[in-house]
Protein backbone atom coordinates (compact mmCIF):
# COMPACT_ATOMS: atom_id res chain seq x y z
CA UNK A 1 0.00 0.00 0.00
CA UNK A 2 1.31 3.56 -0.95
CA UNK A 3 0.42 6.73 1.00
CA UNK A 4 0.70 10.60 0.72
CA UNK A 5 3.31 12.70 2.84
CA UNK A 6 1.41 16.08 1.93
CA UNK A 7 3.37 19.78 3.18
CA UNK A 8 0.46 21.71 3.20
CA UNK A 9 -0.02 25.53 3.05
CA UNK A 10 0.30 25.84 -0.65
CA UNK A 11 -0.65 28.33 -3.36
CA UNK A 12 -1.29 26.71 -6.27
CA UNK A 13 0.05 28.17 -9.63
CA UNK A 14 1.35 27.11 -12.93
CA UNK A 15 0.30 25.13 -16.12
CA UNK A 16 -1.12 21.78 -15.84
CA UNK A 17 -2.18 19.13 -18.63
CA UNK A 18 -5.21 16.94 -18.72
CA UNK A 19 -5.01 13.51 -19.78
CA UNK A 20 -7.14 11.62 -21.88
CA UNK A 21 -10.42 10.42 -20.31
CA UNK A 22 -10.62 7.37 -17.65
CA UNK A 23 -14.18 7.12 -18.38
CA UNK A 24 -14.02 6.82 -22.41
CA UNK A 25 -10.96 5.09 -22.06
CA UNK A 26 -12.63 2.11 -20.13
CA UNK A 27 -15.49 2.19 -22.31
CA UNK A 28 -13.74 2.49 -25.72
CA UNK A 29 -11.05 -0.34 -25.14
CA UNK A 30 -13.57 -3.13 -24.80
CA UNK A 31 -15.41 -1.28 -27.76
CA UNK A 32 -12.24 -2.69 -29.79
CA UNK A 33 -13.47 -5.97 -29.28
CA UNK A 34 -16.17 -5.31 -31.87
CA UNK A 35 -13.81 -4.24 -34.62
CA UNK A 36 -12.05 -6.34 -37.46
CA UNK A 37 -8.38 -6.13 -36.99
CA UNK A 38 -6.02 -3.82 -35.11
CA UNK A 39 -7.16 -0.51 -33.56
CA UNK A 40 -4.70 2.27 -32.37
CA UNK A 41 -5.85 4.42 -29.53
CA UNK A 42 -3.98 7.67 -28.65
CA UNK A 43 -4.26 9.71 -25.47
CA UNK A 44 -5.01 6.81 -23.16
CA UNK A 45 -4.54 7.98 -19.62
CA UNK A 46 -1.87 5.36 -18.47
CA UNK A 47 -3.78 4.64 -15.13
CA UNK A 48 -4.40 1.51 -13.08
CA UNK A 49 -7.87 0.90 -14.18
CA UNK A 50 -6.90 1.01 -17.95
CA UNK A 51 -3.74 -1.40 -17.21
CA UNK A 52 -6.46 -3.89 -15.42
CA UNK A 53 -8.81 -3.65 -18.08
CA UNK A 54 -5.54 -4.19 -20.73
CA UNK A 55 -4.91 -7.57 -19.01
CA UNK A 56 -8.40 -8.73 -19.02
CA UNK A 57 -8.73 -8.31 -22.44
CA UNK A 58 -5.31 -9.97 -23.40
CA UNK A 59 -7.14 -13.00 -21.08
CA UNK A 60 -9.41 -13.02 -23.75
CA UNK A 61 -7.11 -13.28 -26.74
CA UNK A 62 -6.53 -9.66 -27.43
CA UNK A 63 -3.03 -8.33 -28.35
CA UNK A 64 -2.14 -5.01 -26.49
CA UNK A 65 0.61 -3.31 -26.33
CA UNK A 66 1.67 0.12 -25.46
CA UNK A 67 3.20 1.94 -28.44
CA UNK A 68 4.22 5.39 -26.48
CA UNK A 69 3.11 6.79 -23.48
CA UNK A 70 -0.49 6.92 -24.07
CA UNK A 71 -0.83 4.96 -27.17
CA UNK A 72 -2.74 1.74 -27.56
CA UNK A 73 -2.46 -0.99 -29.85
CA UNK A 74 -5.07 -3.26 -29.40
CA UNK A 75 -5.47 -6.31 -31.69
CA UNK A 76 -8.97 -7.89 -31.44
CA UNK A 77 -8.54 -10.17 -34.49
CA UNK A 78 -7.92 -13.72 -32.24
CA UNK A 79 -10.33 -13.28 -29.52
CA UNK A 80 -10.84 -17.07 -28.13
CA UNK A 81 -13.09 -16.78 -24.91
CA UNK A 82 -16.10 -15.46 -23.94
CA UNK A 83 -15.06 -15.82 -20.24
CA UNK A 84 -13.84 -12.74 -18.72
CA UNK A 85 -11.86 -13.75 -15.68
CA UNK A 86 -13.74 -13.24 -12.87
CA UNK A 87 -11.72 -12.31 -9.68
CA UNK A 88 -10.05 -9.20 -12.22
CA UNK A 89 -13.87 -8.30 -13.53
CA UNK A 90 -15.56 -8.04 -10.14
CA UNK A 91 -12.60 -5.49 -8.85
CA UNK A 92 -13.57 -2.56 -10.83
CA UNK A 93 -16.98 -0.97 -12.31
CA UNK A 94 -16.45 -0.66 -15.45
CA UNK A 95 -15.69 -3.90 -16.71
CA UNK A 96 -19.23 -4.37 -17.47
CA UNK A 97 -18.40 -2.76 -20.60
CA UNK A 98 -17.06 -6.23 -21.34
CA UNK A 99 -20.61 -7.97 -21.50
CA UNK A 100 -22.23 -5.82 -23.81
CA UNK A 101 -18.64 -6.11 -26.07
CA UNK A 102 -18.66 -9.75 -26.02
CA UNK A 103 -22.27 -10.12 -26.50
CA UNK A 104 -22.33 -8.20 -29.29
CA UNK A 105 -18.99 -9.96 -30.83
CA UNK A 106 -19.51 -13.44 -29.83
CA UNK A 107 -22.97 -13.63 -28.84
CA UNK A 108 -21.90 -14.83 -25.03
CA UNK A 109 -20.47 -13.26 -22.46
CA UNK A 110 -19.61 -14.13 -18.87
CA UNK A 111 -18.41 -11.40 -16.79
CA UNK A 112 -17.94 -11.26 -12.26
CA UNK A 113 -20.21 -8.73 -11.10
CA UNK A 114 -18.49 -5.33 -11.06
CA UNK A 115 -16.84 -4.29 -8.24
CA UNK A 116 -15.35 -0.45 -7.89
CA UNK A 117 -15.93 2.38 -5.91
CA UNK A 118 -18.26 1.76 -2.33
CA UNK A 119 -20.33 5.01 -3.49
CA UNK A 120 -23.84 2.48 -2.07
CA UNK A 121 -25.48 0.87 -3.97
CA UNK A 122 -25.00 0.26 -7.90
CA UNK A 123 -27.45 -1.91 -9.37
CA UNK A 124 -27.01 -3.17 -13.16
CA UNK A 125 -31.14 -3.74 -13.53
CA UNK A 126 -30.99 -1.43 -16.66
CA UNK A 127 -27.93 -3.04 -18.26
CA UNK A 128 -29.65 -6.53 -18.55
CA UNK A 129 -33.13 -5.18 -19.34
CA UNK A 130 -31.68 -3.56 -22.31
CA UNK A 131 -29.88 -7.06 -23.14
CA UNK A 132 -32.70 -8.79 -22.96
CA UNK A 133 -34.93 -6.68 -24.74
CA UNK A 134 -32.40 -7.01 -27.74
CA UNK A 135 -33.25 -11.04 -27.40
CA UNK A 136 -29.98 -11.94 -24.92
CA UNK A 137 -30.66 -14.60 -21.92
CA UNK A 138 -29.15 -12.51 -18.97
CA UNK A 139 -28.23 -14.88 -15.57
CA UNK A 140 -26.56 -13.53 -12.54
CA UNK A 141 -25.80 -16.04 -10.26
CA UNK A 142 -23.11 -16.94 -7.73
CA UNK A 143 -21.16 -13.96 -8.66
CA UNK A 144 -21.04 -13.72 -12.04
CA UNK A 145 -23.49 -12.17 -15.28
CA UNK A 146 -23.89 -14.57 -18.26
CA UNK A 147 -25.63 -13.23 -21.34
CA UNK A 148 -26.18 -15.13 -23.78
CA UNK A 149 -28.42 -15.39 -27.22
CA UNK A 150 -28.82 -17.01 -31.00
CA UNK A 151 -28.47 -13.21 -32.53
CA UNK A 152 -29.10 -10.04 -30.96
CA UNK A 153 -32.09 -8.19 -32.66
CA UNK A 154 -32.57 -4.27 -32.54
CA UNK A 155 -35.64 -2.89 -29.86
CA UNK A 156 -36.73 0.48 -28.48
CA UNK A 157 -35.31 0.38 -24.95
CA UNK A 158 -36.46 2.91 -22.93
CA UNK A 159 -34.60 3.59 -19.52
CA UNK A 160 -35.99 3.71 -16.16
CA UNK A 161 -33.16 5.56 -14.90
CA UNK A 162 -30.40 8.18 -16.63
CA UNK A 163 -27.42 5.57 -16.57
CA UNK A 164 -24.09 6.15 -18.02
CA UNK A 165 -23.00 2.67 -17.89
CA UNK A 166 -26.58 1.13 -19.11
CA UNK A 167 -26.31 3.74 -21.98
CA UNK A 168 -22.76 2.99 -22.93
CA UNK A 169 -23.53 -1.08 -22.94
CA UNK A 170 -26.33 -0.77 -25.14
CA UNK A 171 -24.50 0.59 -27.55
CA UNK A 172 -21.95 -1.50 -27.43
CA UNK A 173 -24.29 -4.70 -27.39
CA UNK A 174 -26.44 -3.07 -30.61
CA UNK A 175 -23.65 -1.92 -33.17
CA UNK A 176 -23.42 -5.13 -34.64
CA UNK A 177 -26.99 -6.22 -33.91
CA UNK A 178 -29.78 -6.19 -36.75
CA UNK A 179 -32.14 -3.85 -37.26
CA UNK A 180 -32.24 -0.68 -35.20
CA UNK A 181 -32.21 0.12 -31.80
CA UNK A 182 -33.80 2.98 -29.93
CA UNK A 183 -32.56 4.51 -26.95
CA UNK A 184 -35.04 6.56 -25.29
CA UNK A 185 -33.50 8.67 -21.67
CA UNK A 186 -29.95 8.08 -22.36
CA UNK A 187 -27.27 9.44 -20.24
CA UNK A 188 -25.66 12.27 -22.05
CA UNK A 189 -21.82 12.65 -20.68
CA UNK A 190 -19.07 13.39 -23.18
CA UNK A 191 -17.93 9.96 -22.66
CA UNK A 192 -20.94 8.70 -24.13
CA UNK A 193 -20.23 11.12 -27.13
CA UNK A 194 -16.61 9.46 -27.09
CA UNK A 195 -18.13 6.52 -27.16
CA UNK A 196 -20.52 6.99 -29.93
CA UNK A 197 -17.74 8.98 -32.31
CA UNK A 198 -15.30 5.81 -31.69
CA UNK A 199 -17.75 3.45 -32.85
CA UNK A 200 -18.62 5.60 -36.00
CA UNK A 201 -15.23 6.31 -36.68
CA UNK A 202 -14.65 2.68 -37.33
CA UNK A 203 -17.97 2.54 -39.62
CA UNK A 204 -20.95 1.93 -36.86
CA UNK A 205 -24.30 4.18 -37.42
CA UNK A 206 -25.20 5.61 -33.81
CA UNK A 207 -27.28 8.84 -34.36
CA UNK A 208 -27.71 11.43 -31.37
CA UNK A 209 -25.39 10.72 -29.11
CA UNK A 210 -25.22 13.73 -26.58
CA UNK A 211 -29.15 13.65 -26.74
CA UNK A 212 -32.00 11.90 -25.16
CA UNK A 213 -32.41 9.52 -27.55
CA UNK A 214 -29.79 7.46 -29.23
CA UNK A 215 -30.74 5.41 -32.53
CA UNK A 216 -28.23 3.21 -33.58
CA UNK A 217 -28.79 0.96 -36.92
CA UNK A 218 -27.03 -1.89 -36.40
CA UNK A 219 -24.24 -2.77 -39.62
CA UNK A 220 -22.50 -6.16 -40.34
CA UNK A 221 -19.20 -5.29 -39.68
CA UNK A 222 -16.54 -2.51 -38.16
CA UNK A 223 -13.37 -2.21 -39.92
CA UNK A 224 -9.92 -1.57 -38.33
CA UNK A 225 -6.72 -0.04 -38.84
CA UNK A 226 -7.67 2.80 -37.33
CA UNK A 227 -6.23 5.81 -34.95
CA UNK A 228 -8.95 7.20 -32.60
CA UNK A 229 -8.05 9.82 -30.02
CA UNK A 230 -9.80 9.71 -26.37
CA UNK A 231 -11.34 13.35 -25.32
CA UNK A 232 -9.80 15.06 -22.97
CA UNK A 233 -11.07 14.03 -19.10
CA UNK A 234 -14.07 16.34 -17.76
CA UNK A 235 -13.58 15.44 -14.17
CA UNK A 236 -9.94 15.79 -13.87
CA UNK A 237 -10.00 19.37 -15.65
CA UNK A 238 -12.54 20.19 -12.78
CA UNK A 239 -10.32 18.57 -10.03
CA UNK A 240 -7.65 21.39 -11.04
CA UNK A 241 -10.21 23.80 -11.15
CA UNK A 242 -11.22 23.17 -7.69
CA UNK A 243 -8.00 23.23 -6.44
CA UNK A 244 -7.23 26.47 -7.80
CA UNK A 245 -9.86 27.96 -5.74
CA UNK A 246 -9.29 25.96 -2.34
CA UNK A 247 -5.61 26.80 -2.72
CA UNK A 248 -6.49 30.33 -3.52
CA UNK A 249 -3.89 29.71 -6.61
CA UNK A 250 -3.82 30.62 -10.33
CA UNK A 251 -3.66 27.58 -12.62
CA UNK A 252 -3.78 27.31 -16.59
CA UNK A 253 -5.52 24.48 -17.53
CA UNK A 254 -4.54 23.07 -20.81
CA UNK A 255 -5.42 20.26 -23.27
CA UNK A 256 -9.57 20.35 -22.32
CA UNK A 257 -12.45 21.11 -23.44
CA UNK A 258 -14.30 23.83 -21.84
CA UNK A 259 -17.66 23.68 -22.64
CA UNK A 260 -18.03 20.31 -20.75
CA UNK A 261 -17.26 22.08 -17.54
CA UNK A 262 -19.92 24.73 -17.83
CA UNK A 263 -21.99 23.54 -14.88
CA UNK A 264 -18.38 24.63 -12.60
CA UNK A 265 -18.02 27.50 -14.18
CA UNK A 266 -20.63 28.68 -13.72
CA UNK A 267 -20.06 27.57 -9.40
CA UNK A 268 -16.70 29.35 -9.47
CA UNK A 269 -17.74 32.70 -11.04
CA UNK A 270 -21.12 32.27 -8.51
CA UNK A 271 -18.35 31.84 -5.99
CA UNK A 272 -16.52 34.59 -6.58
CA UNK A 273 -13.52 33.31 -9.13
CA UNK A 274 -12.21 34.57 -12.24
CA UNK A 275 -12.34 31.99 -14.90
CA UNK A 276 -10.62 32.77 -18.48
CA UNK A 277 -11.57 30.39 -21.28
CA UNK A 278 -10.12 30.05 -24.59
CA UNK A 279 -10.29 27.73 -27.19
CA UNK A 280 -9.00 24.53 -25.60
CA UNK A 281 -7.38 25.86 -22.11
CA UNK A 282 -9.34 26.97 -18.82
CA UNK A 283 -7.48 29.07 -16.32
CA UNK A 284 -9.20 29.20 -12.70
CA UNK A 285 -7.97 32.02 -10.61
CA UNK A 286 -8.95 32.88 -6.81
CA UNK A 287 -10.27 36.53 -6.37
CA UNK A 288 -9.63 37.01 -2.35
CA UNK A 289 -13.40 35.45 -1.85
CA UNK A 290 -14.81 32.46 -1.73
CA UNK A 291 -18.84 33.13 -1.78
CA UNK A 292 -21.02 29.73 -0.59
CA UNK A 293 -23.20 28.58 -3.15
CA UNK A 294 -25.52 25.55 -3.55
CA UNK A 295 -25.75 22.91 -5.76
CA UNK A 296 -27.12 19.47 -6.85
CA UNK A 297 -25.34 17.03 -8.60
CA UNK A 298 -27.21 15.35 -11.60
CA UNK A 299 -26.77 13.27 -14.89
CA UNK A 300 -25.24 15.75 -17.66
CA UNK A 301 -25.35 18.59 -18.19
CA UNK A 302 -25.83 18.86 -14.52
CA UNK A 303 -23.63 19.45 -11.75
CA UNK A 304 -21.08 16.05 -11.76
CA UNK A 305 -21.20 13.66 -8.99
CA UNK A 306 -17.80 13.14 -10.05
CA UNK A 307 -16.64 17.05 -8.72
CA UNK A 308 -19.11 16.72 -5.93
CA UNK A 309 -15.84 16.51 -3.30
CA UNK A 310 -13.61 18.23 -5.19
CA UNK A 311 -16.09 21.18 -4.76
CA UNK A 312 -16.71 20.00 -1.27
CA UNK A 313 -13.03 21.14 -0.17
CA UNK A 314 -13.69 24.52 -1.72
CA UNK A 315 -16.78 25.02 0.03
CA UNK A 316 -15.89 24.22 3.43
CA UNK A 317 -13.58 27.41 3.43
CA UNK A 318 -16.29 29.62 1.81
CA UNK A 319 -17.50 32.56 3.50
CA UNK A 320 -20.80 31.65 4.93
CA UNK A 321 -22.59 28.55 4.46
CA UNK A 322 -23.57 26.38 1.33
CA UNK A 323 -25.39 22.88 1.15
CA UNK A 324 -24.53 20.50 -1.47
CA UNK A 325 -27.42 17.41 -2.83
CA UNK A 326 -26.00 14.65 -4.06
CA UNK A 327 -28.56 13.16 -6.89
CA UNK A 328 -26.85 10.31 -7.71
CA UNK A 329 -24.74 8.24 -5.34
CA UNK A 330 -26.41 7.86 -1.48
CA UNK A 331 -22.68 7.20 -0.40
CA UNK A 332 -20.76 10.74 -1.59
CA UNK A 333 -20.30 11.91 1.50
CA UNK A 334 -17.85 9.93 3.24
CA UNK A 335 -15.04 12.02 2.91
CA UNK A 336 -16.57 15.13 4.59
CA UNK A 337 -15.68 12.92 7.96
CA UNK A 338 -12.28 12.95 6.87
CA UNK A 339 -12.37 16.86 6.11
CA UNK A 340 -13.69 17.73 9.64
CA UNK A 341 -10.63 15.64 10.71
CA UNK A 342 -9.15 18.79 9.64
CA UNK A 343 -11.21 21.31 11.28
CA UNK A 344 -13.94 21.48 8.47
CA UNK A 345 -17.91 22.16 9.89
CA UNK A 346 -19.75 19.65 7.51
CA UNK A 347 -22.63 18.65 8.91
CA UNK A 348 -24.35 14.95 6.41
CA UNK A 349 -26.93 13.51 6.64
CA UNK A 350 -28.36 11.24 3.68
CA UNK A 351 -27.67 12.60 0.86
CA UNK A 352 -27.48 16.32 1.87
CA UNK A 353 -23.97 18.07 3.28
CA UNK A 354 -24.75 21.43 5.19
CA UNK A 355 -20.74 23.14 4.75
CA UNK A 356 -20.10 26.09 7.34
CA UNK A 357 -17.16 27.69 5.83
CA UNK A 358 -13.88 27.84 8.48
CA UNK A 359 -10.94 29.51 7.96
CA UNK A 360 -8.29 27.17 7.80
CA UNK A 361 -7.97 23.09 7.60
CA UNK A 362 -5.26 22.20 9.53
CA UNK A 363 -3.36 18.66 8.84
CA UNK A 364 -4.78 15.09 10.02
CA UNK A 365 -4.08 11.64 9.20
CA UNK A 366 -7.01 10.85 6.66
CA UNK A 367 -7.90 8.06 4.39
CA UNK A 368 -9.57 8.29 0.94
CA UNK A 369 -13.02 6.14 0.27
CA UNK A 370 -13.13 6.09 -2.92
CA UNK A 371 -11.20 8.05 -6.18
CA UNK A 372 -12.89 10.99 -6.28
CA UNK A 373 -12.68 11.42 -2.41
CA UNK A 374 -9.23 10.63 -2.46
CA UNK A 375 -8.83 13.77 -5.02
CA UNK A 376 -10.50 15.94 -2.68
CA UNK A 377 -8.49 14.80 0.01
CA UNK A 378 -5.57 15.27 -1.72
CA UNK A 379 -6.25 19.33 -2.32
CA UNK A 380 -7.10 19.10 1.20
CA UNK A 381 -3.76 17.99 2.42
CA UNK A 382 -1.95 20.50 -0.25
CA UNK A 383 -3.96 23.59 1.91
CA UNK A 384 -4.10 22.75 5.13
CA UNK A 385 -1.51 23.89 7.76
CA UNK A 386 1.15 21.39 8.67
CA UNK A 387 1.96 17.82 7.72
CA UNK A 388 -1.12 15.82 5.83
CA UNK A 389 -0.72 11.90 5.95
CA UNK A 390 -3.37 10.65 3.01
CA UNK A 391 -4.22 6.75 3.00
CA UNK A 392 -5.80 4.44 0.52
CA UNK A 393 -3.84 6.76 -2.37
CA UNK A 394 -4.85 2.95 -4.76
CA UNK A 395 -7.80 4.52 -4.98
CA UNK A 396 -6.50 7.82 -6.48
CA UNK A 397 -4.19 6.18 -8.98
CA UNK A 398 -7.33 4.25 -10.25
CA UNK A 399 -8.05 7.35 -12.44
CA UNK A 400 -5.50 10.11 -11.88
CA UNK A 401 -2.42 9.95 -14.42
CA UNK A 402 0.39 10.79 -12.06
CA UNK A 403 -1.27 13.12 -10.15
CA UNK A 404 1.50 13.94 -7.38
CA UNK A 405 3.54 14.78 -10.39
CA UNK A 406 0.89 17.28 -11.67
CA UNK A 407 0.38 18.82 -8.14
CA UNK A 408 3.89 19.26 -7.37
CA UNK A 409 4.50 21.18 -10.68
CA UNK A 410 1.83 23.37 -9.89
CA UNK A 411 4.06 24.40 -6.45
CA UNK A 412 2.41 21.03 -3.84
CA UNK A 413 5.16 19.80 -1.57
CA UNK A 414 4.14 15.35 -2.02
CA UNK A 415 5.81 12.59 -1.23
CA UNK A 416 4.65 8.88 -1.81
CA UNK A 417 5.88 6.43 0.57
CA UNK A 418 5.55 2.84 -1.52
CA UNK A 419 4.53 -0.02 0.37
CA UNK A 420 4.97 1.44 4.20
CA UNK A 421 4.09 -0.58 7.28
CA UNK A 422 2.67 1.78 9.80
CA UNK A 423 3.33 -0.99 12.70
CA UNK A 424 7.19 -1.45 11.70
CA UNK A 425 8.17 0.61 14.28
C1 LIG B 1 -20.46 6.07 -14.16
O1 LIG B 1 -20.82 5.05 -13.25
C2 LIG B 1 -19.05 6.47 -13.81
N1 LIG B 1 -18.18 5.30 -13.96
C3 LIG B 1 -19.00 7.02 -12.40
O2 LIG B 1 -17.69 7.52 -12.18
C4 LIG B 1 -19.98 8.19 -12.24
O3 LIG B 1 -20.04 8.59 -10.89
C5 LIG B 1 -21.36 7.78 -12.71
O4 LIG B 1 -21.31 7.21 -14.05
C6 LIG B 1 -22.35 8.94 -12.76
O5 LIG B 1 -21.85 9.96 -13.58
C7 LIG B 1 -17.74 4.97 -15.16
O6 LIG B 1 -18.01 5.62 -16.16
C8 LIG B 1 -16.85 3.78 -15.24
P1 LIG B 1 -24.70 5.24 -13.63
P2 LIG B 1 -22.08 4.13 -13.53
O7 LIG B 1 -25.13 3.95 -14.20
O8 LIG B 1 -22.21 3.92 -15.00
C9 LIG B 1 -28.53 4.10 -10.94
C10 LIG B 1 -15.65 7.83 -11.08
O9 LIG B 1 -15.32 8.33 -9.98
N2 LIG B 1 -28.59 2.87 -11.76
O10 LIG B 1 -24.78 6.45 -14.47
O11 LIG B 1 -21.98 2.95 -12.66
C11 LIG B 1 -27.30 4.12 -10.00
O12 LIG B 1 -27.54 3.42 -8.82
C12 LIG B 1 -16.86 6.93 -11.18
O13 LIG B 1 -15.01 7.99 -12.12
C13 LIG B 1 -29.64 1.99 -11.60
O14 LIG B 1 -30.55 2.18 -10.77
O15 LIG B 1 -23.24 5.09 -13.03
C14 LIG B 1 -27.06 5.60 -9.84
O16 LIG B 1 -27.89 6.09 -8.82
C15 LIG B 1 -17.50 6.67 -9.84
N3 LIG B 1 -29.69 0.87 -12.39
C16 LIG B 1 -27.54 6.21 -11.17
O17 LIG B 1 -28.35 5.20 -11.79
C17 LIG B 1 -28.75 0.60 -13.34
O18 LIG B 1 -28.85 -0.43 -14.03
C18 LIG B 1 -26.41 6.58 -12.13
O19 LIG B 1 -25.52 5.47 -12.28
C19 LIG B 1 -27.68 1.49 -13.50
C20 LIG B 1 -27.63 2.64 -12.68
Amino acid sequence: MDKFIIEGNTVLKGEVEISGAKNAAVAIIPATLLVNGITTLENVPNISDVKILCEIMKKLGAKISWISEHSLKIDTTHINSTNAPLDMTSKFRASYYLIGALLGRAKRAQVGLPGGCNLGARPIDQHIKGFEALGAEVDVSQGKITATTKKLVGAPIYFDVVSVGATINLILASVLAEGTTVLDNVAKEPHIVDVANFLNSVGADIRGAGTDTIKINGVTALNGNHTYSVVPDQIETGTFMCAAMASHGDILIKNCIPEHMDSLTAKIIEMGGEVDIKDDTIRVKYNNVINPVNIKTAPYPGFPTDLQPQLGVVLSLANGTSIINEGIWESRFQYTAELNKMGAKITAQGTTAIFEGVEKLVAAPIYASDLRAGAALLIAGIIADGETQLYNIHYIDRGYEHIEEKFKKLGAKISRISNYDDYAN
